[in-house]
């Protein structure tokens, strides 16, 4: 009798193993199949109007180090917030990156609130003053293209879901404590490498209105920080900056240049020197590492103890590890995959 009971119990176990051993088996199939979060509706995730935003015009999936270095640092810098990285390689490739030669694009996928999306510029662009423009334009006969695609796309996304866009070379410190904002590059002259606001914020359908309306693709910055220091000016009466303070105008921030761009693009190289410990960015966001102006093709190095390489050591560790720290990085990386 007592041997009968047992017999059946372990029955019931093994049927009981069984069927958790196929469950774990499935999920984890299930995650094999569709190892990255790339399928999010841009709606469900921004609509609280918290989201950071990156948009990568061109069709590169593998993103270099300084721009997973920027994603990662904003994932680090605002854990409750959805990072949504928006890349057109995404929108036409139908065969998924799924291996390791793809690094950055695995450990990007792989952080917990970082989400890569399809840049679907005519369903992103509805509803806006842009759209009309987008439809009626020959992107292939444009200068500039992947620049202008890009300061249109992210005048939408801001405006349709609120939140803060940084350019792809934008190493984030610290927390921006503003709501609505534009970064000052210099005194009068404002970026739009970063910039944030609230959803449906007037001055971004402004915005948006002007880009279409003074239109000129020939000038490279016309629909960017050109635009946005027009509509500034529209807008408000601005003097220049005094001490560290930051400008306030309605209820738009004009931010300090020392919050974003505390290093000029005049000495952008600095960044890829020894680094020099007076600097302590104590009053800065975020730092622009004026990626465009590094036509040289300046890199970080392993070991040479330049500022960018503290900055990757510090603020994107991951990225440093993988990316620039090379195999044997990545081989602890492999060893562990603990890291959802
Ligand atoms: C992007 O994808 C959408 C739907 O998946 C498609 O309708 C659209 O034509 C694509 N756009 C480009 C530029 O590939
Ligand atoms: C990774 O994927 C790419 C593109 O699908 C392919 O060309 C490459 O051979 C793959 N590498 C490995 C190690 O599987
Ligand atoms: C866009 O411009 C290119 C280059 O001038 C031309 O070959 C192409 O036909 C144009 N496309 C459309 C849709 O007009
Ligand atoms: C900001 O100010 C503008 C202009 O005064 C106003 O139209 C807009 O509703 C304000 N937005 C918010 C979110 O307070
Ligand atoms: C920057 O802040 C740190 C920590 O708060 C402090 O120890 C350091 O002295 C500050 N540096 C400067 C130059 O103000």
């Amino acid at each position: 009798m007592l041997k009968e009971l047992q017999f059946s119990l372990s029955i019931t176990l093994l049927f009981a193993c069984g069927f958790l051993y196929q469950f774990l088996l499935r999920s984890s199939c299930f995650f094999c199949l569709t190892p990255f979060k790339f399928q999010q509706d841009p709606e469900a995730l921004l609509s609280h109007g918290r989201g950071i935003v990156f948009v990568e015009t061109s069709e590169r999936l593998e993103p270099p180090p300084l721009v997973c270095c920027a994603v990662e640092s904003a994932a680090r810098v605002y854990p409750e917030q959805p990072v949504a990285f928006f890349m057109k390689g995404l929108n036409s490739s139908t065969q998924l990156p799924s291996n390791s030669s793809y690094p950055a694009f695995s450990l990007l996928s792989a952080l917990d609130n970082v989400f890569l999306l399809p840049l679907d510029m005519k369903k992103l662009l509805e509803d806006t003053p842009l759209y009309s423009w987008y439809i009626r334009i020959n992107a292939s006969t444009q200068a500039y293209w992947l620049h202008i695609s890009s300061d249109a796309s992210r005048l939408a996304i801001i405006w349709k879901y609120g939140g803060v866009y940084m350019d792809t070379d934008v190493i984030s410190i610290r927390p921006i404590p503003e709501e609505n904002f534009l970064a000052a590059q210099s005194s009068r002259y404002s970026s739009n490498g970063v910039f944030g606001f609230l959803p449906h914020h007037p001055f971004l359908w402004g915005c948006m209105e002007n880009f279409v309306e003074h239109y000129n693709s020939r000038i490279w910055g016309n629909q960017g920080p050109i635009l946005m220091t027009r509509m500034l000016r529209l807008w408000c009466k601005l003097g220049d900056f005094q001490g560290l303070s930051d400008l306030r105008c309605l209820n738009l921030s004009f931010l300090h240049p020392q919050r974003f761009y505390p290093i000029s693009f005049r000495e952008w190289r600095r960044y890829y020197e020894v680094w020099d410990r007076d600097l302590s960015f104590n009053d800065s966001y975020a730092l622009h590492l004026w990626n465009y102006m590094n036509k040289e093709g300046r890199t970080v190095v392993r070991g040479s103890n330049t500022l960018v390489e503290n900055l990757f050591r510090e603020y994107c560790p991951r990225t440093y590890r993988d990316l620039i720290q090379g195999p044997e990085g990545l081989v602890t990386r492999k060893l562990g995959p603990g890291n959802k």
